[in-house]
């Protein structure tokens, strides 16, 4: 019988923002894991033992194998709503139709575990206070549609192979492949930066999730036997402006306020992931803290590649 170990892994996507984070995670946490991607915002991924690293496309996988994975973590999608934008035929290729044949090889090939990152965004906008994975997904952006729809995919094989799907709030904290397009980030660098932050609005609620907590998140999940299925994974619901406000206590910086009559808001409840023995560790504080320590060492600069639709629009990918 082929016993696989259950240390190795393979992580799908593993050079982006979550991905390059987790990846040196993992590796410090005694996996043995193999990033693939097209590296679309460089390689940042350490030269370790038991990281090996493939140039790829998830569209084109005739001639990879998936034997020797216990585990698929799949990250690799176009990430955000103006990204989708930019080509929706060829994000629906990426994030939706790549599925079917990733499930299928992983199947075929005997992995154990599948983890697919979907998003906190496909319930869209609810009037619940406790948004439970129970509740009716209405996406309301292609970005969020091809996220729910890439999720179906998966678990219609659910009797197949273990399937889960993780429903992360907005990403927030320091990673080798920066992004400063996501809330926190961005106004925490704008304030270091400018001394100011715009607010659009700014009484929108969002989710967050520390990015230290992100890549714990999916090490639970590889590592303990919980049910497969969906789970939410975000756990400070805090409108923009009290984001704005906990970073205005640690940066002096003013905050401007720009009036939208988009005030939509997302919330998310993560009770499931508790239950079954996930502990919190970081917060939205802390991204705050360490941001503000990397950039006074100079490890956070302006980078164009750190913004992810501005980047693609130049790399001509979509
Ligand atoms: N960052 C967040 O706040 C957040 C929140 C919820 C869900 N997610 C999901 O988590 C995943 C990772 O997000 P991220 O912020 O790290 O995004 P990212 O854009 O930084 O990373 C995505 C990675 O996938 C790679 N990739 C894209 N298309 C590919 C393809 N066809 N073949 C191979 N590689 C490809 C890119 O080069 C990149 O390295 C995404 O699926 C995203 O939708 C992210």
């Amino acid at each position: 019988m082929n016993i696989k170990n259950n240390k190795k892994i393979l992580i799908l996507g593993g050079g982006g923002y979550v991905g390059s984070h987790l990846s040196n995670y993992l590796v410090s946490k005694g996996y043995v894991v193999t990033v693939l991607d097209t590296f679309w915002f460089g390689n940042r991924l350490l030269k370790k033992k038991n990281l090996k690293i493939i140039k790829a496309d998830i569209r084109d996988l005739k001639k990879i194998s998936f034997k020797n994975y216990y585990s698929i973590i799949h990250l690799a999608n176009i990430a955000n709503d103006p990204s989708v934008e930019l080509n929706p035929t060829l994000s629906w290729d990426v994030n939706v139709f790549a599925s079917y044949e990733i499930i299928k090889k992983a199947i075929k090939e005997n992995v154990k575990k599948f983890i697919y990152a979907s998003s906190g965004s496909v319930y869209g906008i609810k009037k619940e206070k406790f948004v439970t994975e129970d509740l009716d997904l209405k996406p309301i952006s292609i970005y969020n549609r091809t996220k729910m729809i890439a999720e179906r995919v998966f678990s219609s094989f659910s009797d197949k192979i273990k399937i889960y799907s993780i429903r992360p709030a907005t990403v927030c904290g320091i990673s080798p492949r920066m992004r400063l397009d996501v809330t926190v980030n961005l106004l925490t660098f704008k304030a270091l930066k400018y001394g100011e932050m715009t607010l659009f609005g700014g009484d929108q609620i969002r989710p967050n999730i520390n990015i230290n907590d992100m890549s714990r998140v999916y090490e639970f999940i590889l590592k303990k036997n919980i049910d497969p299925g969906f789970y939410n994974a975000g756990f400070e619901n805090l409108t923009i402006k009290q984001i704005a406000k906990k970073i205005q206590k640690k940066i002096p910086s003013k905050i401007n306020i720009k009036k939208v009559f988009d005030q939509r808001s997302y919330r998310q409840c993560s009770d499931k992931l508790l239950g079954v023995g996930f502990v919190r560790k970081y917060g939205v504080d802390d991204a705050i803290d360490e941001i503000i320590s990397s950039f006074n060492n100079g490890k956070v600069k302006d980078n164009p590649s750190f913004y992810t639709v501005k980047w693609l629009k130049k790399l001509k990918v979509l």
